[in-house]
């Protein structure tokens, strides 16, 4: 059996310190079965770590786990980030301002999500009073020149 053909692959972690290396290792396990660069799979590790880190930070989910489902075709990964927690609005979350970095008592946070969008190919979130699910997906550069090339 290959690995895409176990088509979903669940990883539950705790919401405590330093599990975030359990979640890089199994990215760095799945990327092996796609044609990645070494950029992208760090492309696509800081991606997940921003999304665990918000789970971590803003769910407040009173199980204090996140589910990651991982799904591996020949040329993309998708992950899904599941929290259930408060859950929250995406669209009205302000955008994080450059200028503010300069200036003190100005929050300075508030970058994640833009980042996780800059990494990523695709990234939507659906969240609810019941909790928030971040899915995510990124393509192999070889599989986007292909793509490219046949729409031209
Ligand atoms: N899983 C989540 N549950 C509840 N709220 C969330 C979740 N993810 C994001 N948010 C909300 O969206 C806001 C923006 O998230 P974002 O990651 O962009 O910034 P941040 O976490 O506040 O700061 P930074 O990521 O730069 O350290 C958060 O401040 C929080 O209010
Ligand atoms: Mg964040």
């Amino acid at each position: 059996m290959t690995v895409q053909e176990i088509k979903e692959i669940m990883l539950t972690v705790p919401m405590i310190p330093d599990m975030e290396l359990a979640v890089t290792k199994t990215v760095e396990s799945l990327s092996r079965f796609i044609p990645f660069t070494g950029d992208q799979v760090d492309e696509v590790k800081h991606a997940i770590i921003e999304a665990c880190m918000n789970a971590f930070e803003h769910s407040r989910s009173a199980d204090c786990r996140i589910l990651l489902v991982f799904k591996v075709g020949p040329c993309k990964l998708t992950v899904e980030i599941v929290d259930h927690g408060k859950g929250f609005d995406p669209a009205l979350v302000e955008d994080p301002k450059i200028e503010n970095k300069l200036f003190k008592n100005v929050r300075k946070r508030g970058w994640g999500l833009k980042l996780m969008k800059h990494l990523m190919d695709e990234v939507d979130i659906v969240s609810n009073r019941n909790g928030t699910v971040v899915r995510m997906v990124k393509y192999a550069d070889a599989y986007r020149k292909e793509a490219l090339n046949e729409s031209v």
